[in-house]
């Protein structure tokens, strides 16, 4: 089995401030670093550390052959991240204090992919693989619907969050996971609460506070506390748990061993700066209890 993941991958560019500067401010770092990230990519990275086979589909420009490269180190198969002209994702990401984060994303050759290139990529799926995808790329709808027809579980994460990118694929979708803020604009915008979605099955991530996953055919809603940590940087830590809950259901664990599993995943990253290269794997993750 497998995930096939249509996802961004983007140079994340961090500074550490004493605040989050205000309008006019010009602040200098404590300090700088670049990593591998895109909401894509941390994902992909999450479901091989948790031990699925990830198959990324994206595209990079000629300054992300590194992010190809350590991505392929970090066990995703690369086969159908392409190559293309034109300048890579990257992230611009200010990090507070408290490890949280304020990021700016140029999407790059993210929003490139030929849809020739995402087809030939689900070729090789099979019927009851995963496909999962963000909302940081094009070809959103034509995927989901390619992986629909192919009798994969369809999973959206829906970040960065926009009412509209999800309305325009919801009736496609097995599974939503969005935050609690993202659930009340999705509400706002279509009308609907998240027990009235037309997707089965629905995780609302609740930050420190865990999450909540509802199965809206049987009713059956339920909380998850999550793990107390002490906060180093957030960044890629929702990205880290949709990687793990992937990773668990292509294992065919039921949603709440998956969902237990990719919260403790979240946790552990929580306490580690960086994305990508920060998520921890499945025996990390175990050993921290
Ligand atoms: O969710 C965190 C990610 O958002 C970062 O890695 C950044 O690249 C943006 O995509």
């Amino acid at each position: 089995m497998a995930v096939f993941n249509l996802g961004s991958v983007n140079a994340d560019l961090f500074y550490r401030l004493p605040h989050m500067p205000a309008p006019g401010e010009t602040l200098a770092a404590l300090s700088h670093d670049r990593g591998l990230g895109g909401k894509g990519a941390n994902m992909s990275v999450a479901v091989a550390r948790a031990g699925a086979r990830a198959v990324h589909i994206g595209a990079v420009g000629p300054d992300g052959v590194w992010m190809r490269e350590r991505l392929e180190r970090y066990g995703v198969d690369v086969a159908h991240l392409a190559l293309h002209e034109g300048p890579s994702g990257h992230a611009v990401i200010y990090l507070d204090p408290e490890g949280e984060n304020s990021i700016v994303i140029f999407p790059g050759t993210n929003r490139q992919i030929a849809e020739t290139d995402m087809t030939a990529a689900l070729d090789a799926a099979q019927s009851g693989d995963i496909a999962v995808f963000q909302n940081e790329t094009n070809l959103q709808r034509a995927f989901a619907e390619t992986a629909r027809a192919k009798g994969l579980t369809v999973a959206y994460a829906a970040a960065p969050f926009e009412a509209a990118a999800v309305q325009e694929v919801l009736d496609l979708l097995d599974l939503l996971v969005m935050n609690r803020i993202e659930a009340e604009q999705l509400q706002a915008a279509t009308g609907l609460a998240p027990e009235k979605l037309p997707v089965r099955q629905v995780v609302i991530t609740l930050g420190a506070e865990g999450c909540r996953w509802i199965d809206t055919v049987s009713g059956e809603s339920r909380d998850f506390p999550a793990p107390k940590v002490q906060v180093v940087d957030t960044t890629g830590a929702g990205d880290t748990f949709t990687g793990y809950l992937m990773a668990g259901l292509d294992r065919g664990e039921d949603m709440a061993t998956a969902i237990t599993l990719a919260q403790r995943a979240a946790a552990l990253k929580v306490t580690r700066a960086g994305t990508a290269d920060a998520i921890p794997t499945r025996d990390e993750v175990l050993a921290a209890g």
